[in-house]
């Protein structure tokens, strides 16, 4: 049974692979812009909700694979040999997915930031349920390239048994900040703009004047 599946698996990817191999710098289809675009419209109030609601310097225990930024896809791109923006945008997924429980799990029930990151986290799981849809059969699990499918494992390990050494404190800001940055830059077609083109996978980018909001690299 799990033969059969491994090879339809295998058989799915190599299927998905020929299909995208013309295409492989694949443009985001449309429909993944849409949830993703009012993604980005609740992101846009994230000081007000993530800092001002907040103690000053409060922070969040997260994984450090959960801290995942603009430095951390482009080192992947330069690891891993042809990685494809898929496997990256899944993982984004997967993080974020972690992040924004992680998020909620320190909010009381009258917090006022409560309504909005169960907004954000509803309509994180709508561009999700799209993604999804639309990508069943390109990609297993076992097709990750080794680097990608080691931070899968740390994802998922279980909480109590995950040394202290890989446990990260970090603002809520920050956390949502990498969230929208890492989204711009792993969906860039769906926010390119008419005017410029904007590199919105380049670090610089975003420092412009926004200096003290950067976390130390960990
Ligand atoms: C994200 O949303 C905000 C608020 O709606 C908007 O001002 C901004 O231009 C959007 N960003 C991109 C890259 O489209
Ligand atoms: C918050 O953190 C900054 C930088 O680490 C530090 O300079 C500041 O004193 C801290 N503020 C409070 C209120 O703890």
């Amino acid at each position: 049974m799990v033969q059969l599946s491994t090879s339809v698996c295998l058989l799915g990817s190599l299927f998905g692979l020929l299909l995208l191999m013309p295409v492989l710098k694949a443009l985001t289809p449309a429909s993944m812009c849409t949830p993703l675009k009012t993604l980005n419209d609740s992101l846009h109030h994230r000081r007000r909700y993530m800092k001002h609601n907040f103690p000053i310097n409060y922070t969040i225990r997260v994984h450090q694979k959960e801290v995942f930024k603009l430095s951390t896809i482009n080192r992947m791109r330069l690891q891993v040999e042809g990685l494809e923006d898929l496997i990256l945008q899944r993982l984004w997924f997967r993080v974020n997915q972690g992040v924004l429980k992680k998020i909620i799990r320190v909010l009381p029930e009258r917090h006022p930031s409560r309504p909005y990151t169960a907004e954000l986290e509803r309509r994180f799981r709508d561009a999700e349920g799209v993604f999804v849809g639309l990508h069943t059969t390109e990609v297993c699990d076992d097709d990750l390239p080794e680097t990608i499918a080691e931070i899968w494992d740390h994802l998922t390990e279980e909480p109590n048994r995950v040394p202290e050494s890989r446990w990260r404190f970090v603002t809520p800001k920050s956390l949502l900040d990498n969230f929208c940055h890492t989204m711009l830059c792993l969906f860039s077609d769906c926010f390119d703009s008419t005017e410029a083109h904007q590199d919105y996978c380049g670090v610089s980018h975003w420092r412009k004047g926004r200096k003290k909001d950067l976390q130390p690299e960990s």
